[in-house]
């Protein structure tokens, strides 16, 4: 949908130079896990995963494929279509919370795997948020003219950090990557108009990976423990996802000077379809408006709303001059938002 805005969003247009988002890409391994599939090994249902989250398949990376390797795929894809080359890309900001090691970043690796050798890389670590965290990180490098071309990536492999013998958890997860490419280009209007990120360490606790870091090492008396795997609260986490991305979503609208209906598409972190329905009837907009892949996909963290936003860019979803909104939501907690101009 493509109205004229309450007021103007240009003049609300964050400082510094327009950023754009270029091209897209996506990859998703092969491997098809179905809620059937699951039934056989934890005690659960198709039923009862269909019902309480709107997951019916995810992919699973296989062994030797690792969270660089999706990261490269879906840069690549991202680099074909905007005829982008290795060398032009000066920054690889890659949001996971599932790399290949501790350090190095794995921005490294898929430096290296892309030959993106003119590139400085980091990990960006916000959790589900991790993709619009490095989108605005992106966008204030080229706003602020350090850099022309950045490229960001959210990918995981939380297949790897998953407890496959606890139901309340191992329903929702998969595996998988997105990217974008943001530049300015001085001929073009359209681009990023607002960002809001946020974030509040009180509730750390209700969705984190305990072991693995200096303060609970992996050791051989501890190892049976699935410290090294996601922990949630499901309940409590459900709660602040609504209300924080809803108010993410309010934030990032006033500053651009929009409404939400002013928004043709809305982009949310893929968890829960619930959690997507309960924000639909709290803005008082129909469910259409929002993408929606996980039912395919399940919720895979970073990547999630990385790889909606190149599924409908290239499914035709986007039109040129439309207003997107984009919502995420993630451990840290922390929450992200950001309204772009198609
Ligand atoms: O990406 C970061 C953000 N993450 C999220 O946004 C996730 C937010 N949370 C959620 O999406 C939901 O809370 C869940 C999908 C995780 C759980 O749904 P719920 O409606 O909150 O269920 P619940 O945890 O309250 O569990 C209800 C019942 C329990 O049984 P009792 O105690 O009522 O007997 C669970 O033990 O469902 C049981 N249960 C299951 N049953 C069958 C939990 N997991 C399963 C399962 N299959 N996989």
């Amino acid at each position: 949908m493509k109205r004229p805005p309450r007021s103007s969003p240009r003049s609300a247009k964050k400082a510094g130079r327009t950023v754009s988002i270029v091209s897209t890409g996506s990859y998703v391994p092969e491997r098809v896990l179905t809620n059937a599939d699951l039934s056989a090994s934890v005690d659960t249902t198709d039923d009862w995963i269909t019902i309480r989250t709107g997951i019916k398949t995810r992919r699973i990376a296989a062994k030797d494929e690792y969270t660089s390797d999706m990261a490269a795929r879906a840069a690549l894809a991202a680099m074909e279509q905007a005829n982008i080359a290795a060398e032009d890309i000066e920054l690889i900001l890659l949001a996971t919370a599932s790399p290949d090691m501790i350090f190095p970043a794995t921005a490294c690796f898929v430096q290296q795997k892309i030959g993106a050798r003119n590139a400085a890389c980091l990990d960006v670590s916000a959790a589900c948020a991790g993709f619009l965290f490095a989108l605005e990180i992106a966008q204030q490098f080229i706003a602020t003219n350090t850099y022309e071309t950045v490229l960001v990536i959210g990918a995981e492999k939380l297949s790897s950090i998953t407890n496959w013998t606890d139901r309340n958890t191992c329903v929702l997860f998969g595996d998988g990557a997105g990217a974008a490419i943001l530049q300015h280009r001085s001929e073009s209007t359209h681009g990023v108009i607002s960002t809001h990120i946020g974030s509040d360490g009180q509730y750390a606790d209700i969705l984190w990976m305990p072991g693995g870091g200096c303060r609970q090492p992996i050791t051989a008396e501890n190892a049976h423990q699935h410290l090294q795997t996601i922990h949630m609260s499901g309940k409590d986490v459900y709660k602040q996802a609504v209300v924080s991305m809803l108010d993410a979503s309010n934030k990032a609208l006033d500053k651009a000077g929009l409404t939400i209906d002013d928004i043709a598409c809305i982009i949310p972190h893929q968890a829960n379809i619930r959690i997507i329905e309960a924000i639909a009837d709290r803005m008082k907009i129909p469910i259409e408006r929002f993408f929606v892949n996980l039912d395919r996909y399940g919720n895979t963290s970073a990547a999630a709303v990385a790889i909606a936003l190149d599924e409908a860019n290239r499914s035709g979803r986007l039109k040129p001059g439309d207003y997107i909104l984009m919502v995420v939501f993630g451990g840290g907690l922390t929450w992200a938002s950001s309204v772009i101009e198609w």
